[in-house]
């Protein structure tokens, strides 16, 4: 079953989030903190929402989305700024993040430059572990990002964007399969990143 995300999924959807993403992305690299921070801001923000999958009584997916990412990122950085300053440098001091990773964070509005529909924006989201490959996951995370999806169609926005790195093969396939379509393809320090779009 699909329901709203809140504030007592937060932890959950954290921990499938440490496990499930690559240990290559950024949020990642940030550490379970930050993770929980980011999720809790999405919970409480008047621009994200968020879907769970429960089976068996345990969330095994979850999808979040943006009703505007640029305001989302702005109130979450001001509300945010000196627990994520003091994170970064934990983390580079802690060899977790590099010198590379802050200047691909520097240029992260590269990502955005092709596309149509900047505010609106199906982000993160992962299916747990144990349900990766599996028809039950497949079907569970094909459902909660189509909540989010419907979602933002029906507040009538145009479309909306989503994006992954160019080696994140599983992501991309779930991209394509929801409708999206390759917008462009942007070089990063050390990395590729995928640009996708979907027309409402
Ligand atoms: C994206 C995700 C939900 C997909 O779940 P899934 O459908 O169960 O994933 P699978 O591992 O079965 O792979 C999906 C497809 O990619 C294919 N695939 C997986 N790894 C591949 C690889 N290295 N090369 C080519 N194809 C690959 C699989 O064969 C499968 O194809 P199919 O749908 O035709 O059967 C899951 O991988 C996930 O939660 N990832 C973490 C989330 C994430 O990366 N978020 C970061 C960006 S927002």
């Amino acid at each position: 079953m699909i329901y709203r995300m809140t504030n007592e999924h937060v932890e959950s959807v954290a921990t499938i989030h440490e496990s499930s993403w690559g240990k290559d992305e950024l949020s990642v690299k940030l550490g379970r903190e930050y993770i929980n921070r980011f999720y809790q801001y999405i919970v409480t923000s008047k621009y994200s929402f968020g879907f769970v999958y429960i089976f068996d009584k345990q969330i095994i997916a979850y999808a979040a989305g943006f009703y505007d990412y640029q305001y989302f990122n702005k109130f979450f950085l001001k509300e945010n700024l000196l627990f994520i300053f003091m994170t970064l440098i934990k983390r580079i001091f802690s060899c977790k993040m590099t010198l590379i990773d802050i200047l691909n964070l520097l240029q992260d509005d590269k990502k955005l430059s092709k596309a149509q529909y900047r505010k609106y924006h199906l982000g993160a989201l992962a299916l747990s572990k144990e349900y990766k490959g599996v028809e039950l996951g497949k079907q569970a995370i094909y459902d909660t990002n189509s909540a989010v999806l419907n979602e933002l169609k029906d507040k009538g926005y145009p479309g909306c964007w989503g994006l992954c790195n160019f080696n994140n093969v599983p992501m991309r396939n779930l991209l394509l399969k929801l409708g999206f379509e390759e917008i462009d393809l942007i070089k990063m320090i050390k990395k590729n990143v995928v640009l996708y779009e979907k027309t409402f």
